[in-house]
């Protein structure tokens, strides 16, 4: 997972966005009606009140300053059981990626790394109407990456740019890497 390329397409901050919020700490199907505008935005609540999805241990290299990454996803409240259900992801649910560099230490078990500094968090909302217009919406997904040190505002500006192609090899999954959670299985 290559953070530096993605900053490096971001250059200055984002556009100032439309109006309207992502609610992502109602539930999924209230979530779908409240959200009436187009502006994605990091839930802040996501660590207490989202499902726990799965984790991903990326070997260190040099973005992430040879610490192993760890990346920690997570999804809107009744997200997992929608899935479970269906095998799709319902409309307004957001995924939220959060990214750590990660501090490996021998412990009792051996060498075992924990998440240390925080490197920022993509998120991802499900849009199945495709109603949804603008640079961080299509294919299904409104698409936004926000840096450790600005919660508030994305600096995404094209997710067609900066986003999708790391995301085609899971196409035909929705463009999620689904198969990685465990709570997803039937
Ligand atoms: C360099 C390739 C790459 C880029 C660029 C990229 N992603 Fe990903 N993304 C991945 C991979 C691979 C995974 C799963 C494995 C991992 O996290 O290492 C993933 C996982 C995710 C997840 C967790 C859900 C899932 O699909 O498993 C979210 C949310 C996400 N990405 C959002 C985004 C958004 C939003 C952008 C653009 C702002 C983006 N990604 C850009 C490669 C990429």
């Amino acid at each position: 997972m290559k953070i530096s390329k993605i900053q490096a397409g971001v250059g200055i901050l984002g556009l100032a966005m439309t109006a309207g919020l992502v609610m992502g700490h109602l539930p999924v199907t209230k979530q779908a009606n409240a959200e009436s505008g187009q502006t994605i935005r990091l839930p802040a609540n996501f660590r207490t009140d989202y499902e726990f999805l799965g984790a991903w241990a990326v070997s260190g290299d040099a973005d992430t300053g040879g610490k192993i990454g760890q990346h920690i996803v997570y999804a809107s409240p009744g997200t997992v059981k929608a899935y479970r259900k269906t095998g799709k992801f319902p409309d307004g649910a957001v995924l939220v990626k959060e990214l750590f560099n990660g501090k490996t230490e021998d412990l009792t078990t051996g060498s075992a790394t924990s998440a240390a500094e925080l490197a920022g968090y993509f998120v991802m909302v499900k849009d199945a109407s495709g109603n949804k217009t603008g640079p961080l919406w299509g294919d299904g997904w409104g698409w936004a990456f926000f840096g450790a040190d600005d919660t508030r505002q994305t600096t995404t500006k094209d997710y067609k740019a900066e986003c999708l192609t790391c995301h085609e090899p899971v196409r035909d999954r929705d463009l999620i890497y689904s198969y990685a959670y465990p709570v997803l299985k039937p």
